[in-house]
């Protein structure tokens, strides 16, 4: 499928979080004009500091569960805003299912008043703990809606939901990216999520603490590849959800003895009871990407993208432990 062209000016909602603000630097390369609506909930400042004086970006700390209102032309909307990580399922419930619901609701009435593209960030969440592998988009997921996980995994097929419902009854020009594990710097340094986890106690000389014994497998993509494969998608044809990331399976285990190893660390491994309704496996199927994104292909390695986010952890600890001297 050939691509279009580039935005001329996009709204970008989770802007200063971690896949957001990558967005955003290859979005000004693109030589896009990009606004940035984010509340700092769980992004930060320091994550697009860089960007502020850029002349084609704009930031404004708003709420999008909110009305939202942009004046002039607006051509798409890529709908990042909401906690990601597992550890705040339980911190900010109400918050992920507010911005899940009524973020992406009034994420969708811009794009009808403007006649913008949205795309929506969803994720491989909606599979659930699930009883296929790899996940295709056809599958629909086993989900527990009341569990934990739950204010999470319904929000975003919620978000689908009404993703869908709004390009079927208003015919709104709509893209739904199903993410899976994303890793990369500029992730939270407590984040929570494994990757970032297992940085965090490595370079501390912390024990690494792994849940159940570890053999839960995860799909790890670095950054740049799905930033790359979200903008391909945000600019074809292809309306329904479609899959994007790196179909290397490995076990939670094994990234972390990979991760003590990188970082030269001598922190040992302790086991800890695993979370409800936490995924058995996880892998995408990525055929339909491959065959819409006019030739994606996760490229960078698993080693490669590691390395990189060691030294952003390197960097980032030693820049926190020097300022808090
Ligand atoms: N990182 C992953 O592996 C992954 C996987 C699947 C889906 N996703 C999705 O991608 C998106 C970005 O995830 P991330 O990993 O960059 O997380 P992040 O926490 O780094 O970024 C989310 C951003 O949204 C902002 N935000 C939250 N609620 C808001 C609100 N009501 N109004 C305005 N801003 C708000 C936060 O402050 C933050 O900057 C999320 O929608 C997430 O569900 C991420």
């Amino acid at each position: 499928m050939t691509l279009g062209p580039w935005p001329k000016r996009v709204l970008v909602t989770g802007g200063a979080g971690f896949i957001g603000s990558h967005l955003c630097e290859r979005l000004l390369e693109a030589g896009s004009r990009v606004l940035v609506f984010d509340n700092l909930l769980t992004g930060r400042m320091e994550n697009v500091a860089h960007l502020l004086g850029h002349p084609r970006f704009s930031f404004e700390h708003y709420d999008v569960t909110n009305y939202l209102f942009v004046s002039g032309e607006l051509d798409a909307i890529l709908h990042f805003a909401s906690p990601a990580s597992p550890a705040d399922f339980e911190r900010l419930p109400i918050q992920i299912l507010k911005v899940g619901s009524l973020g992406t609701h009034k994420a969708l009435g811009l794009a009808k008043a403007k006649r913008a593209r949205l795309l929506i960030a969803s994720t491989s969440e909606c599979y659930g703990d699930p009883e296929v592998n790899p996940q295709p988009e056809s599958y629909w997921g086993n989900v527990n809606p009341i569990g934990i996980r739950g204010v999470y995994d319904e929000a975003k097929r919620f978000a689908e939901a009404m993703t869908m419902a709004y390009h079927r009854h208003h015919g709104v020009d709509v893209r739904i990216v199903r993410i899976f594990n994303t890793f990369g710097p500029r992730m939270q340094l407590r984040d929570g999520r494994a990757i970032p986890n297992f940085f965090y106690q490595a370079i501390r000389g912390e024990p690494i603490t792994v849940y159940g014994d570890g053999s839960q497998t995860r799909s790890f993509c670095y950054v740049d590849d799905l930033v790359d494969g979200i903008l391909r998608l945000l600019r074809c044809g292809h309306v329904g959800p479609v899959n994007i990331g790196n179909p290397n399976e490995m076990s939670l285990l094994e990234m972390a003895k990979k991760i003590i190893e990188i970082t030269g660390s001598r922190s040992e491994i302790v086991y800890r009871p695993l979370p409800p309704d936490d995924p058995k496996v996880r892998r995408p199927d990525i055929t339909l990407a491959r065959r819409v994104l006019d030739g994606w292909e996760p490229k960078v390695s698993v080693s490669a993208g590691l390395d990189r986010t060691r030294d952003y952890f390197v960097e980032a600890l030693a820049r926190e432990a020097k300022s808090s001297a």
